[in-house]
């Protein structure tokens, strides 16, 4: 299949470009580099030995988007393009509702146009809010979300679940990813967050390769084995595979999949394995816990091994070892 990937220049979409192209498919990119580098395309060029065609745009300019899905011929979409900082999400709400949201009624109103009936959509594990019990099933209940980008999640899979009703032959995945971290094996693409990162696996590599002086584990006294927050990390390798499985299946309408591997781990185990595999100290403080924290979140990945046939292969070791070869490799990131 021929697969357009919005916000493919990401990190979620460069891993899964490189993983499309392995299972035999074809990609074309929509960008608008709002929250990453032209210069990641080369080395995804460098990974895989294809041009993959890329349009510098906004996938929320509705007229882009006509002239991408008229000079290429899309069989299916990925949309990852979004905003997804957390904290700024809450100090410019509009920025997050007006971006993420307008972006999926133009990508919807340009594949209509052009006849496209298969989309999968980035939502997040953030839509089940704090989760009444863990492993969290695709049924349990959405919503009570936490900040302005988890909403924009939650309106979305609204958004797409109605259109998918009102047109019985258009296909939607909802795919609400866990925690995605580490980084392609060749070190040549990774995450590489714009100033100080949000998210517990980038400030650890930055704290080990002295970017930043010491981690704030936000919180121990959470009701977990050691007190500190507990989530589903999973390779983003796997997540990016978990795109391809869900590309092959073929049932109309609308299907939810969690892509997590099922296991929690604790911030401190977290920061102990990367230590005990790469050698590497991470210094790290006890802080208050983060507004909006919850104590514990990881998924039951079951339905998409049943029904997609994919399961998480990677493990915590390679996780922490492929996020520190990245690192390491670019301290500066994608920067020269
Ligand atoms: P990312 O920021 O690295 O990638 C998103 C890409 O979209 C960026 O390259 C950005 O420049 C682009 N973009 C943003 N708005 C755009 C627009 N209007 N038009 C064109 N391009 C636009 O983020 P990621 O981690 O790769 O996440 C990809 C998707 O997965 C996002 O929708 C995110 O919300 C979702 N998600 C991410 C995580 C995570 O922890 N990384 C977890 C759950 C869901
Ligand atoms: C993980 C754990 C923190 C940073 C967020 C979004 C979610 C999804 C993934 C997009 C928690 C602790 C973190 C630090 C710490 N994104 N932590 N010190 O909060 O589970 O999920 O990213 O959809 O929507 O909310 O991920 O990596 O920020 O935190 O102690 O400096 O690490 O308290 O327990 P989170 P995270």
């Amino acid at each position: 299949m021929r697969v357009l990937l919005t916000g493919g220049a990401g990190y979620i979409g460069t891993h899964t470009i490189v993983e499309m192209y392995a299972a035999g498919h074809d990609v074309v990119v929509v960008d608008n580099f709002s929250n990453s580098s032209p210069a990641v395309m080369e080395r995804v060029f460098e990974i895989t030995g294809k041009k993959t065609p890329v349009y510098a745009a906004d996938v929320a300019n509705e007229a882009e988007m006509d002239r991408i899905f008229t000079e290429q011929k899309i069989d299916a979409v990925v949309h990852f393009a979004g905003l997804k900082a957390v904290g700024e999400s809450v100090r410019m709400p509009l920025a997050y509702y007006a971006n993420n949201i307008d972006s999926t009624l133009s990508l919807l109103h340009a594949m209509e146009k052009a006849g496209v009936k298969k989309l999968i959509f980035s939502s997040s594990a953030t839509v089940y809010g704090t989760p009444e019990r863990c492993p969290i099933s695709e049924d349990s209940p959405t919503g009570h979300c936490s900040n302005p980008y988890g909403w924009t999640k939650y309106m979305i899979e609204q958004i797409l679940t109605d259109y998918a009703k009102a047109n019985p032959d258009f296909q939607v995945i909802l795919l609400r990813y866990f925690n995605p971290v580490g980084a392609h094996e060749s070190g040549k693409i990774g995450e590489s967050p714009n100033g100080i990162p949000n998210n517990l696996m980038p400030y650890i590599t930055q704290v080990a390769v002295g970017k930043l002086k010491e981690l704030s584990v936000y919180g121990n006294d959470y009701p977990t084995p050691d007190g500190t927050g507990v989530r589903d990390y999973i390779h983003v390798v796997d997540l990016a595979r978990g795109h391809v499985a869900a590309l092959n299946y073929k049932k109309p309408g609308v299907e939810v999949f969690n892509l997590g591997t099922g296991k929690g781990y604790s911030v401190l185990e977290m920061v102990k394995a990367f230590s005990r595999v790469n050698g590497v100290a991470v210094p790290y403080r006890i802080a208050p816990r983060r507004p909006g924290d919850i104590a514990e979140c990881y998924a039951s990945p079951d339905k998409a091994a049943a029904k997609l046939g994919w399961r998480a292969t990677h493990d915590l070791d390679d996780m922490v070892r492929d996020a520190w070869r990245f690192q390491s490799q670019n301290p500066r990131g994608y920067e020269e």
